[in-house]
């Protein structure tokens, strides 16, 4: 392939996410982990489906950092996941650790990659990718509201008994309880949401968005999500390799646009070979943008923490 991805964190997300891109024969694949054997076993694993799958990906893994010399995208899934009863902010000291002690080393090797963030608490560990790489603001982009439109549409495709294909929906907001799904802008077939169901049964399927994650935790036990997550990490990354100008709601940095400042939040953006090329503004009704600014206010409590944790006193 004429393109690399490196993938750090060789768990359920970052394997399957190495899945994916080879079998789409997106790019060459390299999968990073700490643990030793880890990332060899699942790349060697992967090279020997490659026959029956069909594609000619090459897949390596390693535990250092050199394999990762000059690639095109770096796809950030190293972290803990989450327990049941945990949220996601209680990843925050861990994974604000690992995260920045990851993009410290691959920075360098890749200076023109463009980075997509899947480790949680997601728009916080964004932050740490975007001061520790020094990259510029197009070039450091969060995975989660492609995943949460994603459970979005699966739930608007069960309710209605519809494909999947006909739906399409918008979250925005932080990856967080304080996601913003727009009804108003999710479609089947371009029908509104708002005029196929009742506002109850809209309700009830906005709360399980905002809990899809927590679901799976609860039904796992150990560890959470990472087909969906992988599959929304994966969509974000083709649209990127093959310069795609696709809208896809993403994490990014902020600077006055939906009146947020200096803060990453999930926002539609066109995602092409520059990373993020443009953040769309849509027009939010008040109700919508009050609700934007709450989980706004939850991704700067967070980041405030986290510079605690970067500078203890
Ligand atoms: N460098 C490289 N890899 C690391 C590091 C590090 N410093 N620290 C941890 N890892 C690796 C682990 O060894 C493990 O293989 O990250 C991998 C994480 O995999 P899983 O535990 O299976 O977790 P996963 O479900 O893939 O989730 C990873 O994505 O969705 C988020 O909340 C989730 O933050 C979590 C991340």
């Amino acid at each position: 392939m004429d393109k690399k991805i490196t993938v750090i964190g060789a768990g359920n997300v970052g394997a399957t996410v190495a899945q994916l891109l080879a079998e789409k024969e997106l790019a060459d694949v390299v999968l990073i982990d700490i643990v030793e054997g880890l990332p060899q076993g699942k790349a060697l694993d992967l090279k020997e489906a490659a026959p029956i799958e069909k594609h000619d990906a090459n897949i390596v893994g390693a535990n250092s950092y050199e394999a990762s010399l000059g690639s095109d995208i770096v796809i950030i899934t190293a972290g803990v996941p989450r327990k049941p009863g945990m949220s996601r902010d209680d990843l925050l000291s861990t994974n604000t650790k690992i995260v920045g002690s990851v993009v410290a080393q691959i920075a360098p090797l890749s200076p023109e990659a463009i980075l997509i963030i899947v480790s949680n608490p997601l728009d916080a560990m964004c932050h740490v990718a975007l001061e520790t790489s020094r990259f510029s603001k197009n070039k450091v982009i969060g995975m989660a509201g492609v995943l949460d439109s994603a459970r979005f549409r699966a739930f608007i495709s069960m309710e209605l008994n519809v494909s999947v294909e006909n739906t399409y929906a918008f979250v925005l907001g932080g990856h967080g309880d304080s996601m913003v799904p727009l009804p108003r802008y999710s479609t089947v077939a371009g029908i509104p949401i708002t005029e196929l169901m009742s506002e109850e049964r809209i309700n009830a399927l906005v709360e399980r968005t905002r809990n899809g994650g927590a679901e799976i935790v609860g039904l796992l036990k150990a560890g959470s999500a990472y087909y969906a997550p992988a599959s929304a990490t994966v969509e974000m990354a083709e649209a990127i390799l093959k310069d795609k100008k696709k809208i896809l709601p993403c994490s990014a940095y902020l600077q006055g646009e939906y009146g947020v400042e200096n803060l990453f939040l999930g926002v539609p953006v066109k995602l092409g070979s520059n990373g993020i090329e443009n953040i769309i503004q849509i027009n939010l009704k008040e109700d919508e943008q009050v609700a934007l600014q709450n989980s706004a206010n939850a991704v700067k409590e967070l980041v405030e923490s986290l510079k605690k944790i970067q500078a203890p006193s």
